[in-house]
């Protein structure tokens, strides 16, 4: 479980290979079996990989800001197999803050499990809902929180260490890899 963890990063280029609908089973029953506030399970996935709905909501995405353009895949030959649309069965109400975090911990669980099947997946929080929850026909009384990204990866992201001061802004090096510094445990954690 420890190497999944530090092994996954976020992936935004990927190889047109599909992902299967046993893998996809297994991405969402992983998001199903995450901790929930009140175990409420308030949340609803939509699973997007017909290839028409794929390019409608990759057209809605936005990607690698502090690398832009550099890590925006390009449609059918470098973007995501499939999306995975989070979303708030809130029927009109506030969404709370537990749902957002039960979001977080559905999607954390997924984009692990993602690593152990060999695939890779992006965090999407950029995107305009409207047209997102129009492309996906989406059930009235839901409103839609993140879209999750999958594919086999086709870029190695690595992981560097930085104190505190350093600059957490993810970059590419001269040969095209990107690299995603990380706070060290000693530089934000007070010991008591
Ligand atoms: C709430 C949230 C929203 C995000 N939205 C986007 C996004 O819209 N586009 C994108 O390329 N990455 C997005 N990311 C991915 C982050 O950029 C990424 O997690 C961060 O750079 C650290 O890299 P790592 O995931 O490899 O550790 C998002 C992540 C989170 C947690």
């Amino acid at each position: 479980m420890k190497d999944v963890i530090f092994a996954r990063r976020s992936i935004r280029r990927f190889k047109q290979t599909p992902v299967s609908q046993e893998q996809i089973k297994v991405l969402l029953d992983a998001a199903l079996v995450a901790p929930s506030a009140r175990n409420g399970q308030l949340l609803r996935y939509c699973a997007v990989s017909s290839p028409e709905k794929l390019k409608e909501v990759f057209r809605n995405t936005a990607w690698g800001g502090y690398v832009h353009p550099k890590r925006i895949p390009l449609s059918e030959v470098s973007s995501p197999m499939l999306f995975i649309v989070v979303s708030a069965e809130n029927n009109g109400a506030a969404i709370s803050h537990h749902t957002y975090a039960d979001a977080g911990a559905a999607i954390e669980n997924m984009l692990l499990t993602a690593v152990e099947l060999g695939l890779g997946g992006c965090w999407i929080g950029s995107f305009d809902r409207e047209i997102l929850e129009k492309s996906i026909s989406q059930p009235e009384g839901q409103t839609a929180l993140y879209i999750v990204a999958f594919g086999v990866p086709d870029e190695s992201p690595v992981l560097e260490r930085i104190g505190k001061d350093g600059d957490p802004k993810y970059y590419l090096d001269d040969t095209d890899v990107l690299h995603v510094p990380k706070y060290t445990v000693e530089s934000v954690t007070r010991f008591l």
